[in-house]
């Protein structure tokens, strides 16, 4: 565990990363989005058409596309230069979407209020200061505006996890370490690449979102559906423990 990594040390790997991981990303982003984290999303959002929607930490924007493409009015914000070249890059002239540099624990160029419903899809866990984050969120929602977040389970993505193996390579269990071990951790992502990521238990996300004034209106660990299991059989596996969770909070 590493202890006093800031948010622009985290920041500076994502940008290095960024072509890399958009290579992976169609218009339904990567394999993970597609089985779980979208038709969650999707469902949790409803009907976004006319409503102005925040994608806090866009990466690359397939997402941002996607509402903008549903006649959302979206603005995305990602703290890497780099991927919000790639995502302006990548966003036909017709979407009009307002893509800016911007670290979601201080978006004070952006209004009070200004927000119907805010997306922020697998980035909280890549944020030194979370709290302040959330508080941010909190400022930039209507009274009665929706934020919808992905993570990875915090139960079960621990700074020490991972398939327990036989020698031949069969997955024998899932081990979880280290549970209660807050603070920054490497996680392996591309082939030489490694993110830092920020570990905090569930107990410390929900109360932080209740302390900040947070209604939670629902939660999702997304399991793969049966028409994405036929698409995509292996991943069966993940009915033994969940990878990811996502968060339905109102303001
Ligand atoms: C796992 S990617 C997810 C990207 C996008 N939401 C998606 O679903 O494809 C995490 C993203 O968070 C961005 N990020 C990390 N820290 C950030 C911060 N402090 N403020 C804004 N974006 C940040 C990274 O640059 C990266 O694009």
């Amino acid at each position: 565990m590493k202890q006093n990594v800031s948010t622009e040390e985290a920041i500076k790997r994502w940008d290095s990363f960024a072509d890399t991981y958009s290579k992976k990303h169609t218009e339904q982003g990567d394999l993970h989005k597609e089985v779980f984290l979208n038709p969650t999303l999707f469902s949790l959002m409803g009907n976004v058409e006319n409503k102005k929607v925040l994608d806090a930490g866009c990466g690359e924007g397939y997402l941002s596309r996607i509402l903008s493409k549903s006649c959302a009015v979206v603005t995305a914000v990602d703290y890497s230069p780099r991927m919000i070249e790639i995502a302006k890059s990548r966003t036909p002239k017709d979407l009009l979407i307002d893509y800016s540099q911007g670290n979601c624990e201080d978006l004070n160029t952006l209004e009070d209020k200004s927000f119907d419903l805010i997306v922020s899809n697998m980035v909280i866990q890549d944020l030194a200061n979370y709290e302040k984050a959330f508080q941010e969120m909190y400022r930039l929602l209507e009274d009665g505006g929706y934020f919808i977040f992905s993570i990875l389970h915090p139960c079960f993505v621990t700074p020490e996890s991972g398939w327990e193996k036989t020698e031949d390579g069969r997955k024998l269990h899932w081990n979880v370490d280290k549970y209660f071990y807050e603070g920054a951790y490497e996680q392996r992502l591309g082939d030489k690449e490694k993110m830092l990521l920020f570990h905090r238990t569930l107990t410390s996300y929900i109360n932080t979102l209740i302390k900040i004034g947070f209604v939670l209106e629902g939660i999702v660990e997304p399991k793969p559906s049966i028409e994405m299991l036929q698409k995509y059989p292996s991943f069966e596996e993940d009915f033994r423990c969940a990878d990811f969770i996502v968060f339905k909070l109102k303001k």
